[in-house]
Parts: C-alpha cells; structure tokens; sequence
C-alpha cells in the first residue's frame, strides 16, 4: 500500500487503484507517496476481493459519527451495512438506510474516513464486543487516517477533506410543509390560504409525485395544474417557495421527450447486453439516467429549466438509491412460481409467498444487473453504488451552475455519499409517526452534522403512520431545532397541518412555530458562524465538554449553535423530563409564547424540568448570547429585520457575531455582508454593552436597534437598548 500525509494531522493510505469518488476536494495528484507495510491502531488481512480492518476496543472507547446510520449516538454495539437502500421501516435491527458516510471518530483517539464507493460494513463491538470489525468488499480504496484526540479537529479536517457545508438560502429556515400527496393546484392553493389567514408563519408547499403526468420526470399535469405558470405566480405572491420532487427513473412511453432524448443518445444505464435497463418505479416501466456520466449530467441538469425559468429554485431529489420496486423478469418469474401452487395444498410455504413479494423490491441483485459508462470506464452499479444519489445532485447542481448561477438553491436528496454535504443536503427518509422515531431524529441529526451535514431534518411528526396530536405537537418542538424544519405525512396518513387536529392543538403549533420564526436571526447567523468555523451546527454535548463524561451519554439533549440548549420531550403523556447541565450555569426558559420570559438559572447537574404540552423548554448557556427578532412575519423575507433583542446570561463577559446577507445569493463570497459583533461585559454596577459593525464590503445592515435583555445569576435583568 502507498501513504501521503496531508493537511495538519492526515494520513491517506491507498490501497490498489480506487475509483475517483468526487468525496475528497483536495488534489490528490501532488500527493507524495510512498510504500508502507503499516496501518496505525488497526491490524487488518485480505484476500483476493477482502479487506478486513480490525481495532481493539477498550471498555472505554466510544466510536461516533456515519451519518446517516441507525443505532445509537455511540455507534458501538451495532452492525452498519453502508449500502444505499430504500428501506421504507426504520426498525432498530435495521443495517442500511439511504446513504453511505463511512467517516468515524474513536473517542480521544483518532478518525478515519474510507473512500470507497460501495458496501461498507462496520461491526462495532456487535460481533465481538471489544472488536470494532470494518469489512470492503474489495482492495481498492482510500482510507484516510485522522490522527488527533481532538474530536472538533478530526471533523474540521475531514471538512477540509471534503468541502465546506452547504449553504441553503435563508427562507429555508422557515416553516415548510410536505404532504404526500397535495394532488393538484387547488389544495395546494388552499393549504397556503389556510396559513396565510391563520396567521401561521409557512415559507414553502412541497409537491409530491402527483403533479406530474402519470409520474412523468419533467411534466406537469395540466388538468392537476392548469396554467402552471399563474399558480407559481400567485403562490409567489403570497411568500410560499414551491418545492417539486425529482425522481431519476425515466417513464419509458414512445414521444415522451425526456424518454425519447435519453434513448436516442444513449444516456441511460444499460444491462449486460447493452440494452436500456428497465426497472419499475412510480411510472411503471423506467430507465435510469447514468449521472456517472458527465454528459448525461449536464442534459439533466438542464432539464431543472422547466421550473427554473418560472423562479423555482427549490427541488427534492428522490429514489434516488436507485429504488426499485421490481424489475420484470423478477416479478414474471414470481407469479409464475405462485401460479404452479394455484392447484396446490400449501402450508409453511404461503410464509415464502409472502415475503415473496416484498423481496422483489431493490433486490441485491438488480444492481449488478446495469452499468454506468463513467469516465474512468464502465463499472457494474453494484460497484459504484453509493454514489448514484450524489451524482443525481451534482446533476442537479451543474444545471443550476448555468440556469441560475447567481442563486442559491434549496436542494434535499434522499441518497447520498460523503461529500454530498459541500453541494446539497438530505433529509432523513421515510421514517414513521412514532415516538422512537424522533430519538432517532435527534441522533442522526447529531450524526449527520459530524459528517457536514449541516443543514438537515428528518420528517417531522413522521411519514409513515397515523400520528396523535400530542406527537406531532411534541415534534414540531423538536423541529424548532432542527435546521430543515418540514412536516411530511404519507399517503393514507392522518394529516398533520398545524389545523388537522383541533383549535387548542392549532393554537400550540402557532406559537411554536412563532418561535421558530422568532430564533431565525440566531439560527441564521450560527449557522453561517459554524461553517465559517467548520464545526457542527447543531452538535452533541460531548463536543463542547469533552471532560465532562456525563455529556458522552446524552443523546437526547442537543447545542444549537454554542449558544443555546434543546432538551425536547420525546416520551408520550410526559409533563416533563430530566435534563443534564454540564459545567456552568444555565439559563432555564420555560417557553410556551416567545414573548414571554418566564426564566430561571439552573446550577449544572441533572434537573428535573416540566414541560405541558405547550411548553418548550430551552436553555442558555451561561455567558452566551441568543438573538430573536419579535416581529410578526407570515415568511422570512417578508420584512427585512430592523431590531433584534438579545437574551443573555451573563455572570462575565458574553459575545455573538450577528450575520445578515442578501439570504438568496452567493454575494457574500464576495464580502457582502454584515458581521456584528455584539459583546456583553459585567462590571460593577451593570453591564457595558459593545456593538461593533462589519459592513465595510458593500452590505448594510437593516438592523436599526438591538434591545439587550440580559440576566445575571440572580434571575436579575437588565434591560437596554442601542440604535445603530
Ligand atoms: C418516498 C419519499 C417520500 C415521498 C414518497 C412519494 O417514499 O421518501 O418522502 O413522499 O416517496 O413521492
């Protein structure tokens, strides 16, 4: 094997010739190499098509990090297939979801990050409790040894491995709501109608499937959605982004365009025999653009045109693994055998019936069954497969590169790879309306950060399943939290708008939603801190208090930024829950209305906190700032900000780094933006109060006036207000 040290403290090991995945952003090709027998902390074997890593866990060790994997925040105890997979049941026992990650901190020992476009399995400490197993189909691949006991450092160099964070525009910090499906033009008009006369704060309506023709990629049914163009007018006019699905599997129907254009140049993955792969999505009968291609890429990107010109610039790209409910043989084959017992006295043989038919979807096999023509040569699927959803988005993102170059885009995928995270986000699949569900919301969220996926969510009061009121009311107080804030329900599922249940529900939902909309301007300006910052946005305790064992176990209790603490309630009929404070004070906020202040300090140790169904509670780390802006907006660009409060807890000294822009543009590259810095200092009497502005490249701010609400470890406040 052949190793190259790089950046401040990374070792690549290089085993055989791996395929140029697109993971790793630093040139590769002025890399010294040289030969080596050695790994260090692993002792691996292989064979012809094995390789086998293996580490030595001690009792103590913790592993983090594989992003979107079930299993606990500490990953130890689980076996992880990272294999993309369209797995609709996020049961505990499950190996594999949609993406693949495979970068992973050993607690206060090192990092390591392998390239490798397929399988991957991590067995840590499952197998055999104190061995952490790491299995590669295969001897040609990087790996990529972080070497430092600093947690925040590992995730800063595999940043700098991999790419800055991606960067949403700023309304995609609102309120969005998804629905499988809003059928056609006149619900969804009605959806928005409803927000807008409820007052309750919405920025964007997804579309489902449904809006296209017969699930046709790139149409719009016109009897759903008659004049298209006027609807996205007047949802424009009224604040609401339009957000359609994306599905890569292409109808095969004689004179449908995008069909036709994809056969005729060859664009679409092939079978064995050179033919166009068929495989059955929602559309029926399908062929799968080749987005390792890049001349596929660039025709597909430029497909997004059709919603762009009329100033869409929000999509999800979905099934995107590639999904497959069957492919025809697969099924002909099936009904064939079922049909030869028609006759037949069956038992213990109806079971393999009926799992018969399940298994007929995105079957191990199909995926060796077509090929992509890439520019290093042509690879099966099943070699590359985890990078067919990051390929669709960089499809994507190369079309807007040209279509919309000075706009930045809302893009979720469900499938993804390493890297995915510099040029485009996820959400969290399909997961269901259960109270487990919204722990492992939190974890991923906390997982999903580590690996730069800064800006993402899960959805919220979950997809699949009826939920109750209390859930999804207990889950959109998660989602306040959450970056990518969406509610999503699956067909067939009771509704979840904030008005689906009654008016006292409805009324809870408002003002959490409220608040959500309140915390915009710190959310907004922690989220641009952490990517300045390259550290998680939203993170785990541990990575704050490293020498503070306790916050290691929390799961269940997150940092927003380095300001704030959520600690939600995720268990039914709980009027409260226990919450650990590590090291200092906190300030307690017992929300139920953001415009009251119904506060309290908190000494470090485990509390035990109320919390009725209405309440959110939120803390404030001591000497640390948050900022609100109290305005009433119906959608985040509605009124630019002109005063913002900020709620201290201060004891010494506090300072935050408030961050405004256009919100929709890359123009901040270019320096235009405002930065300031607001510093709170205790002194003898009260507090002095700085504000220092950093507009000097052709960006003013809007804010006229910030009100200081601070308090002391008393409960005791000062209040004061600055004009700019
Ligand atoms: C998949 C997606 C889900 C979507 C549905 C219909 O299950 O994960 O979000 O609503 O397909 O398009």
């Amino acid at each position: 094997m052949l190793k190259a040290n790089l950046l401040n403290f990374t070792t690549l090991y290089r085993f055989g010739t791996p395929f140029e995945t697109d993971a790793v952003t630093l040139d590769k090709k002025s890399l010294n190499f040289t030969e080596t027998e050695q790994l260090p902390f692993f002792s691996f074997e292989k064979n012809d098509t094995i390789f086998t890593l293996k580490f030595q866990l001690n009792e103590e060790d913790r592993i983090y990090g594989l992003g979107q994997t079930l299993g606990g925040l500490n990953k130890r105890g689980k076996r992880y297939k990272l294999y993309a997979t369209d797995d609709p049941l996020h049961t505990p026992e499950k190996e594999s979801l949609y993406g693949s990650h495979p970068f992973l901190i050993v607690n206060n020992k090192f990092g390591l990050f392998i390239d490798y476009p397929s399988e991957i399995i991590f067995d840590i400490g499952f197998t055999k409790h104190d061995i952490m197993e790491i299995t590669i189909p295969s001897n040609n691949f990087d790996l990529y040894i972080f070497n430092s006991q600093n947690n925040i450092e590992i995730i800063k160099e595999y940043l700098k491995l991999t790419g800055t964070p991606y960067i949403p525009p700023k309304w995609a910090f609102g309120y969005q709501q998804c629905r499988w499906s809003y059928p056609d033009a006149k619900t969804i008009k009605e959806v928005a109608e409803n927000f807008r006369k409820k007052e309750i704060p919405c920025d964007a309506i997804y579309m489902d499937i449904d809006y296209m023709k017969d699930f046709k990629v790139f149409t719009i049914d016109e009897n759903k959605f008659p004049d298209f163009d006027k609807f996205v007018k007047e949802m424009k006019e009224k604040g609401f982004k339009l957000v359609p699905i994306v599905d890569p599997g292409v109808k095969i129907e004689k004179g449908y365009d995008v069909y036709e254009e994809g056969k005729e140049k060859g664009y679409f993955c092939k079978d064995k025999d050179g033919k166009d792969f068929v495989a059955t999505v929602w559309p029926g009968f399908t062929h799968f653009p080749d987005f390792l291609n890049p001349e596929v890429r660039k025709w597909w990107g430029r497909k997004y045109k059709l919603f762009t010109d009329l100033g869409i610039y929000s999509f999800w790209n979905d099934m995107n693994e590639p999904s497959i409910f069957f492919v025809p043989d697969a099924l002909k084959k099936y009904l064939k055998e079922i049909n030869e017992m028609l006759n037949k006295e069956i038992g213990l043989e109806f079971f393999g019936i009926k799992d018969g038919i399940n298994a007929l979807s995105n079957k191990r096999e199909y995926y060796s069954e077509f090929y992509h023509n890439t520019p290093y040569g042509k690879f099966s699927n099943e070699e590359l497969h985890n990078l067919y959803g990051y390929y669709m988005a960089k499809a994507t993102v190369e079309g807007f590169n040209e279509l919309i170059p000075d706009k930045r885009y809302l893009l979720l995928s469900r499938s993804s790879y390493a890297g995915h995270h510099r040029i485009a986000t996820i959400w969290m699949g399909d997961n269901m309306s259960w109270w487990e569900h919204m722990l492992v919301n939190i974890r991923m969220l906390l997982s999903l950060n580590m690996a730069g996926f800064f800006y993402t969510g899960a959805d919220i009061g979950g997809f699949g399943s009826n939920a109750s009121p209390e859930l999804v009311i207990r889950w959109m107080q998660l989602g306040v939290f959450s970056p990518l804030y969406r509610n999503h329900s699956a067909l067939g599922t009771r509704h979840q708008e904030p008005w689906a249940f009654d008016e006292n529900i409805e009324n809870i939902m408002k003002k959490i939603i409220e608040f959500r909309y309140a915390l915009i301007p710190y959310l907004y300006s922690e989220f641009f801190n952490s990517i300045e910052e390259l550290t998680p946005f939203i993170s785990p305790l541990f990575l704050h208090y490293n020498d503070d064992e306790t916050s290691f176990e929390i799961e269940d209790q997150f940092m927003v930024g380095k300001s704030l603490m959520a600690a939600p309630i995720i268990q039914p009929n709980a009027k409260g829950r226990f919450v650990y404070l590590p090291e200092n004070k906190w300030l307690y906020w017992k929300l139920s209305d953001f415009k009251e202040r119904n506060v309290e300090v908190l000494t470090p140790g485990t509390h035990y906190i109320k919390a009725g169904l209405n309440e959110i509670p939120v803390f404030i780390k001591e000497n640390s700032l948050i900022v609100l802006n109290e305005e009433k907006l119906n959608y985040v660009d509605e009124k630019a900000t002109e005063e913002i409060i900020v709620i201290g807890f201060v004891t010494d000294k506090a300072e935050f780094v408030y961050f405004e822009d256009d919100g929709e543009s890359f123009a901040f590259k270019e320096g235009k933006y405002a930065k300031i810095k607001i510093t709170v200092i205790k002194n003898k009497n009260g507090y002095d109060f700085e504000v220092e502005k950093d507009e000097s490249e052709k960006f003013e701010t809007s804010l006229k006036r910030i009100k200081f609400e601070i308090y002391n470890e008393n409960n005791e406040k000062v209040v004061f207000t600055l004009s700019l």
